[in-house]
C-alpha cells in the first residue's frame, strides 16, 4: 500500500463509485496514508469509476476485479533493483544473450488484444476469464505473461533477438510457490528470410551457421521426440522442414547454454557435499502446447531429485510475424520464470519473501559477490484455521485444486487469426476457488503462507456443496499473535459470505 498517494472525491461518477483511485511511482507514503485510502475505497464499495496509474487513466466497468493491492505493486519493479535476487537472475540469463537487445521497463497494463488476440488465444480459453485475469476493463488487463509484447517488438523490428523481463500478473492459488504478482522473461531470435536469398544461401544454412556459435556445453540432454510431428506437435504449413529443423538445434542449444549456467551457479551456491553435487546435470526436452508457437516444447531439469518444468518455447507462429508487419521474418521464443530460477538459486522457500523490505532479506544479496545460498532468518510459527461452507445451491465449483488452467495451456492450436469478438460480458457468478484465494489476499496480505482445499463433498438429499478451505497464516517476518489471526479470520468468513454468497458451517 505504499505507493498510494491520493484518492480524490469524484463527483462526475457512475453508478459504480464515487472514486478515483491513483498510483504514482516516485512517492513514496506513509501507512497513515495507506489505510486513509483503504477506508476511503471501501466506502466507495471498493470499484473506482476511474483509476489512475502513473499518470495513466483508465476507465473501469463491470469487468474490473483488479484489487488496489495489486495496483499497488506496479510501482515495486522488483526485476530493476539493484541486488534484489530478482535482478540478479535477470542479469545472469542476459549475460548468456549478449547480442539481444534488452526491454526491461515495458508497462504492465495491456489490451486484451495484445496479450491475447494476437497471439491466437481461442476466445474461450481459460485465461480470458475473469477468475484467472485481472481486468480493469472488458479490453484492458494486466499482462498475464510477457508474450502480450511479443507482436509489438516484432513490429517493431529493431533487433535479431531481443529478451523482454517484466512483472505480470495472474489470480491463482495461494501457497509458497504462487504469489498474484511475478516476473517472466521472455526472449525471441528471429532471421529475414530476404537476408538468406542476398547471401546466396537457404535460410536453414544461415540458421545453422548460427548454431555453431553458440557455446558448447557437455551435459546429456534427453531428446527422444521428432522435432515435429503431424498431431501432437505440428509443422507450420508456411515452414519447411529443413527450417524448422535448423530453428528447433537453434533454440535447443541456446536455451541449454543458458539453463547450464544457471543450473551450474546454482549447484556452487548450495554448498552441499552429498553425491547429487558431484553428479552430472541431467535435462531433458518435452513436447508442449502454446496457441502462439508449434512445434513446442518445455525444458526439465533434474533437480534435487525431481524433474523441474523451467521453461516454454517454441518456434514462432507465422501469423504473429504476418500481422506484426514482418512476413519474412521467421524464428522462435521462449518464456522463463524468473522467481522460480531464483527460488532454486539461491534456495529462497516462500516467494512471498522478494516482496519482502526486511533488510535481513535484501542484505544477503549482492550483484557484486558470487551467488550465495539464503539463509532464513527465521521461521515464525504458523497458525491454520478452517473455514467450512454451502455453496449457493445454483453455483458450481469450478477451479478445483490442479484444474485450474495455465493461460497458455489450451487444445487446438491456432494456426491462422481472425479477429475475434470478446465475449460480451462477465460470466455470471458461480464458484471459482480463484476467488476464495483473492479474498484471503484482500484480508490478509501477506500473513497466509497456503490456502487449500481439504475437503468437498455433495449433500446426498438437498445436492448442495460444501467445501472446507485450510488457511495457513504465518508471518515472514514476525510470530503472528492469536488475536490477530483470529480477527483476520473472521473477516475472511464475513467477506467469504459477503462477496461469494456461501452459508458458512
Ligand atoms: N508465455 C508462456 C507462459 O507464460 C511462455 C512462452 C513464451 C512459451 C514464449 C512459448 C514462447 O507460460
Amino acid at each position: 500500500m505504499n505507493f498510494i498517494t491520493s484518492v480524490t472525491n469524484n463527483a462526475d461518477t457512475h453508478q459504480l463509485s464515487s472514486c478515483v483511485l491513483s498510483i504514482e511511482p516516485e512517492c513514496f507514503v506513509t501507512d497513515t496514508t495507506a489505510v486513509i485510502f483503504a477506508l476511503a475505497v471501501a466506502a466507495c464499495q471498493t470499484i473506482p469509476k476511474e483509476i489512475k496509474i502513473e499518470g495513466r487513466t483508465y476507465q473501469t466497468d463491470e469487468w474490473m476485479n483488479t484489487p488496489s493491492s495489486i495496483l499497488s505493486a506496479i510501482p515495486r519493479r522488483l526485476h530493476l533493483q539493484p541486488d534484489h535476487p530478482l535482478t540478479i537472475t535477470r542479469k545472469l540469463i542476459e549475460s548468456r544473450f549478449p547480442s539481444y537487445k534488452t526491454h526491461n521497463d515495458l508497462f504492465p497494463i495491456v489490451t486484451t488484444g495484445q496479450n491475447f488476440d494476437s497471439l491466437g488465444f481461442p476466445l474461450d480459453h481459460t485465461g480470458r476469464s475473469r477468475t484467472d485475469t485481472y481486468y480493469l476493463n472488458k479490453e484492458t488487463v494486466l499482462r498475464t505473461h510477457t508474450s502480450a509484447h511479443q507482436a509489438d517488438t516484432f513490429r517493431n523490428n529493431e533487433s535479431e533477438g531481443y529478451l523482454i523481463s517484466a512483472d505480470v500478473y495472474r489470480r491463482d492459488a495461494i501457497d509458497r510457490s504462487h504469489y498474484p504478482v511475478f516476473h517472466q522473461m521472455e526472449g525471441a531470435r528471429t532471421w529475414d528470410r530476404r537476408q538468406a536469398e542476398k547471401e546466396g544461401k537457404t535460410l536453414a544454412e544461415v540458421i545453422w551457421d548460427d548454431v555453431v556459435r553458440i557455446p558448447k556445453h557437455d551435459i546429456a540432454v534427453e531428446d527422444p521426440n521428432p522435432t515435429f510431428h503431424a498431431e501432437r506437435n505440428p509443422l507450420q504449413a508456411t515452414h519447411s522442414p529443413e527450417e524448422a529443423e535448423a530453428i528447433a538445434a537453434h533454440l535447443k542449444r541456446s536455451l541449454e547454454d543458458m539453463v547450464v549456467t544457471i543450473f551450474n551457479a546454482a549447484r556452487s551456491a548450495t554448498e552441499t557435499n552429498s553425491a547429487s553435487e558431484n553428479e552430472p546435470l541431467q535435462v531433458r526436452w518435452v513436447e508442449a502446447y502454446f496457441p502462439f508457437t508449434s512445434p513446442s516444447w518445455e525444458l526439465e531439469v533434474f533437480w534435487q531429485g525431481d524433474w523441474l518444468e523451467v521453461l516454454g518455447s517454441g518456434i514462432v507462429s507465422q501469423p504473429i510475424l504476418a500481422n506484426a508487419s514482418v512476413p519474412n521474418r521467421i524464428g522462435w521464443a521462449f518464456g522463463i520464470g524468473l522467481e522460480r530460477i531464483a527460488m532454486l538459486l539461491y534456495s529462497i522457500p516462500d516467494i512471498r519473501l522478494f516482496w519482502s523490505k526486511d533488510a535481513r532479506f535484501l542484505s544477503q544479496f549482492s550483484e557484486e559477490k558470487p551467488i550465495r545460498r539464503f539463509v532464513p532468518f527465521s521461521k515464525y510459527p504458523a497458525c491454520f484455521k478452517d473455514v467450512s461452507f454451502w455453496l449457493r445451491s445454483s453455483s458450481n465449483a469450478a477451479g478445483g485444486a490442479g484444474s485450474a488452467a495455465s493461460p497458455t495451456s489450451s487444445a487446438t492450436p491456432a494456426t491462422t487469426f481472425s479477429t475475434p469478438v470478446p465475449p460480451a460480458a462477465p460470466l455470471p457468478p458461480s464458484f471459482h476457488e480463484n476467488d476464495v484465494m483473492e479474498i484471503a489476499r484482500e484480508v490478509c496480505g501477506n500473513l497466509v503462507e497456503d490456502v487449500r482445499l481439504t475437503d468437498e463433498f455433495v449433500h446426498p438429499k438437498t445436492g448442495r456443496r460444501s467445501m472446507c478451505y485450510r488457511i495457513n497464516y504465518r508471518s515472514l517476518e514476525r510470530t503472528l499473535t492469536n488475536e490477530e489471526t483470529n480477527e483476520l479470520h473472521e473477516k475472511l468468513r464475513g467477506l467469504l459470505v459477503q462477496r461469494l454468497g456461501v452459508e458458512l458451517r
